[in-house]
């Protein structure tokens, strides 16, 4: 079965090809245009969608020497996402599904990362699972019993967060998207210069707040100014950082423990830190769980975990409520 995954939720145009759990290719366009306005302006990106996503498939089909005819089914993001930008994906992948005859799978991106740990084939994970999900838009705590059995234990009241790396990295100047920076800065700097407050939600011990922490690094920034700021970047960033995997390592282990969990996943483009990723290895070893990330480059949104979650929907005969009557289904039974 040979899936094409469109994925325009944001600002990245991807395009995939899997053949069954193989990847063919997987071409992801980052649009940077945003970065001189500090994050996702939603009108350019739809229009950057429009102009990219045409050739990004013919590039990807090209690549692996392969025609529109060979594909068997299409996988779309369905959202969440930016409006505009998701209908550009969605009414792109339904008109080829239409002229193609063949199945259309609406797929949610928030699964399409969880599923994105299957995406490397000796990764040896199986369902079930507790996923900690932490994207630019979501933080989530996920008992995963099955493929399309979802409890959420714990969710962000406010900021998610990748949300939290973004606003900080935009307080320090350090462009858009700011989790990468915040990482690399970090890297030659000390966690414990400086101590940000690690809010506890009451409602939930599963539940998170990080829209105090970036208040927090605004006040610190005001109140010492750019200049110790510049002289101190490395440690402000590694100690920022620190604080949100703290947070994150706290709630997510005590689920685990609480729920007596042999396996945790990681998912979304957080999952891409380092320091989360060592923190959690660590903690994840000491308890004797079995731990999983996808591969870093399948940690931010690509195309790839949108055609896995596509023909995992199939395996699992799961249509599409975005099905239109006039693209048929795959034979179900
Ligand atoms: O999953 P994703 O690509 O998009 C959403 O579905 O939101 O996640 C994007 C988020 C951004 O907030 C970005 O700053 C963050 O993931 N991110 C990182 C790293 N790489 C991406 N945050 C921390 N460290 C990283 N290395
Ligand atoms: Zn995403």
């Amino acid at each position: 079965m040979i899936v094409l995954g469109i994925e325009t939720s944001c600002d990245e145009t991807s395009v995939a090809i899997l053949k069954d759990d193989d990847i063919m290719v997987n071409l992801i366009s980052s649009q940077l245009l945003h970065q001189e306005y500090g994050g996702v302006v939603p009108e350019f990106a739809s229009r950057e969608h429009m102009r990219l996503l045409p050739c990004l498939t013919q590039k990807a089909l090209d690549q692996i020497s392969i025609s529109l005819n060979n594909i068997d089914a299409i996988a779309v993001t369905k959202g969440p996402g930016l409006m505009g930008a998701l209908l550009v994906g969605l009414s792109f992948g339904k008109g080829l599904s239409y002229a193609l005859n063949i199945p259309f799978l609406a797929v949610n991106h928030i699964e399409g990362h969880i599923m994105a740990n299957f995406l490397s084939r000796d990764s040896g994970l199986n369902f079930p699972f507790l996923c900690l999900i932490v994207s630019g838009g979501h933080t989530q705590i996920v008992n995963v019993k099955d493929f399309g059995d979802y409890d959420i234990l714990g969710r962000s009241v406010d900021d998610a967060a990748g949300e939290a790396f973004d606003k900080a990295a935009r307080i320090l100047n350090l462009g858009y998207p700011g989790g990468p920076a915040i990482d690399e800065f970090s890297k030659n700097g000390d966690p414990t210069f400086h101590y940000f407050p690690r809010a506890k939600v009451k409602r939930s011990r599963a539940d998170f707040s990080f829209s105090g922490l970036k208040t927090s690094m605004l006040y610190l920034v005001k109140q010492k100014g750019q200049e110790w700021v510049q002289g101190n970047l490395p440690d402000l960033c590694a100690s920022y950082q620190e604080a949100i995997v703290d947070m994150l390592r706290t709630n997510t282990f005590l689920m685990a423990k609480e729920k007596n969990i042999s396996t945790l996943v990681i998912a979304g483009g957080v999952a891409a830190n380092s320091r989360l990723r060592r923190v959690f290895s660590k903690e994840a070893k000491n308890l004797g769980i079995r731990i999983f990330f996808p591969s870093p480059e399948y940690c931010t949104d690509n195309a790839a975990m949108i055609a896995r979650t596509g023909l995992e929907m199939i395996k699992h005969k799961i249509s599409s409520s975005l099905n239109v009557s006039a693209v048929p289904n795959l034979p179900l039974n």
